[in-house]
């Protein structure tokens, strides 16, 4: 294939040599006649130099409308639970509708123009031509031009003002390209903040692996004035179960976040083994973790592709896979699927109940053979039932690799944080309390033996209180304070008075 630019070279070249050639043989012909048609030819320029700029602008402008209309489009699919669950399903179709209408009439305009300012250009053409053939006339019949030359010259000028045309596209096209190709390049050339790819890997045979926190401060970018942790000193011992609790919203998810380096602190260091976890090629680090978080994502894919998910495939076999199901309490309702392993997830799939879900969560985190586990509130969002079977699963999962592997787990049940090595009680962004249960609880007034006599004494569990006292708080203060979307749930806005839910769709009208 021939280079674009060379394409525009070459026409550029051939449409210079007819302008030069074709403008000398017309002058040579009958200057009078060349400066005339000149005349007329200039507007015609003008017209179309000055439209182009002009639709190069509305294009512009109408991109970024249908921009905006697939973000909102983009967004609220993938939000569609939650625009479902919300009512919002107007809202979304309406924003992408307004934005679409916005770029509809944009384009609409600009057809118009174009059509009215080709019309012009015809008409001050035919003129041109009209105009040739009025003079020449006039000059043959004064003897001072040939008739046939009249002819050759309206011919050559024809050929002659195409050129000029074309050789302003000629220009205007490399510059147009250039400032579109500019914004495309800005893109290709954006870093993330965190480079994944380079720095040192540990020794794919590292047999444990331990995690250090020292005085890490955290802010959320987006909200830089909500210290999340504040000098966080943290300990996760190789081979060890570190147990984390704490009040919900007390930063113990943000912990694993920086852990996997999905953020830097704002000061501290994470170690890893000794050492700083900014040095390690953070994509190789995260191939040796195996994550279990409450809300579980499910791919548009089959149930195998699912569970090994993000491996490559010469590093496991279907063996793997099914033993990793088995461990996770996932085999037996997998293989009682139509397809079996090979069962569509995803939106358009299957439909998982939340314990499904979670398990073959398990699996996945299982089949890579994580040498840290990291387990946040794995049951936290199901009902009774299906807890049962995850926490099975994940009893079962967490005797299995202990010793073999180290675990950071985050839970809300007595029965995991109680067997675990060490537990540490993390207070807004602070380490409170650290310990083994039995510590712990000898502790007078403490907060893990607050929180377990309270669990106890009321048969819930401990994240259970703690949503209790979040709503109640909620409650008190419904008047102003704006919701708080990620906290609530499906059920959460079916047990709504009316009241609330227009005021929750108000919100989130104003989104
Ligand atoms: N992406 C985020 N942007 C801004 N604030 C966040 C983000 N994620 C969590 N937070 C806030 O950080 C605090 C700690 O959150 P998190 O670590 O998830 O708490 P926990 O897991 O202990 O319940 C909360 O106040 C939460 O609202
Ligand atoms: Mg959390």
């Amino acid at each position: 294939a021939i280079s674009p630019l060379r394409t525009i070279t070459l026409t550029f070249f051939a449409n210079f040599v007819m302008l030069v050639t074709g403008f000398s043989i017309c002058m040579n012909s009958s200057w009078r006649l060349t400066l005339l048609a000149l005349s007329i030819l200039m507007p015609v320029v003008h017209i179309s130099k000055t439209f182009s700029a002009w639709a190069s602008r509305q294009n512009a402008t109408q991109y970024t409308y249908v921009a905006d209309a697939q973000g909102a489009a983009v967004q609220g699919l993938t939000n569609i639970r939650t625009v479902r669950a919300f009512g919002g399903r107007d809202i979304e179709v309406e924003r992408y509708e307004r934005q679409m209408t916005k770029a509809q009439r944009l384009r609409l305009q600009t057809a118009w123009m174009q059509g009215f300012s080709g019309l012009l250009s015809s008409l001050v053409e035919f003129g041109a031509s009209f105009m040739i053939l009025y003079y020449g006339g006039h000059l043959a019949l004064g003897h001072s031009f040939e008739v046939g030359s009249i002819i050759s010259f309206t011919y050559l000028w024809n050929r002659l003002s195409s050129a000029v045309r074309n050789l302003t596209d000629n220009i205007n096209q490399p510059i147009r390209a250039a400032s579109a190709g500019q914004r495309v390049f800005e893109i290709l050339d954006l870093q993330p903040d965190i480079p994944e790819e380079i720095g040192d890997s540990l020794p794919s045979d590292v047999a444990e692996i331990g995690v250090e926190f020292q005085g890490v401060r955290f802010t959320y970018q987006r909200r830089p004035d909500i210290r999340i942790l504040q000098g966080l000193d943290l300990t996760v011992a190789p081979g060890k179960t570190t147990a984390l609790c704490g009040k919900s919203g007390c930063g113990k998810s943000t912990v694993t976040k920086l852990l996997m380096r999905f953020y830097d602190p704002i000061s501290g260091t994470v170690l890893v083994n000794g050492r700083a976890l900014k040095d390690l090629h953070v994509l190789n680090f995260r191939a040796m973790m195996g994550i279990v978080s409450q809300d579980t994502q499910l791919f548009n894919a089959t149930v195998a592709d699912n569970i090994t998910y993000g491996m490559r495939e010469s590093t496991y076999t279907m063996e793997d896979i099914h033993r990793a199901a088995r461990s996770a309490n996932a085999d037996e309702f997998i293989r009682a699927l139509p397809e079996g392993y090979r069962t569509m997830c995803g939106e358009s799939g299957h439909d998982f109940s939340g314990g499904q879900k979670q398990r073959i969560s398990i699996a996945r985190a299982l089949v890579r053979r994580p040498r840290l586990l990291l387990l946040d509130e794995a049951t936290s969002a199901l009902d009774a039932e299906n807890e049962a079977l995850v926490q099975e699963a994940l009893d079962k999962m967490m005797a299995e690799v202990r010793g073999a592997c180290t675990i950071l787990v985050i839970a809300h049940r007595l029965s995991t944080i109680k067997t675990a090595d060490r537990i540490v009680v993390l207070h807004e962004g602070e380490k409170v309390e650290e310990g083994t249960h039995d510590e712990l609880l000898k502790i007078k007034d403490g907060r893990y033996a607050t929180m377990i006599a309270r669990q106890l004494h009321g048969g819930k569990d401990v994240e259970a209180e703690e949503k209790q006292g979040g709503t109640d708080e909620g409650s008190t203060s419904s008047g102003a304070a704006p919701l708080d979307f990620s906290k609530l749930d499906a059920s959460d806005v079916m047990n709504m008075t009316k009241d609330q839910r227009q005021r929750l769709k108000e919100e989130f009208r104003n989104l």
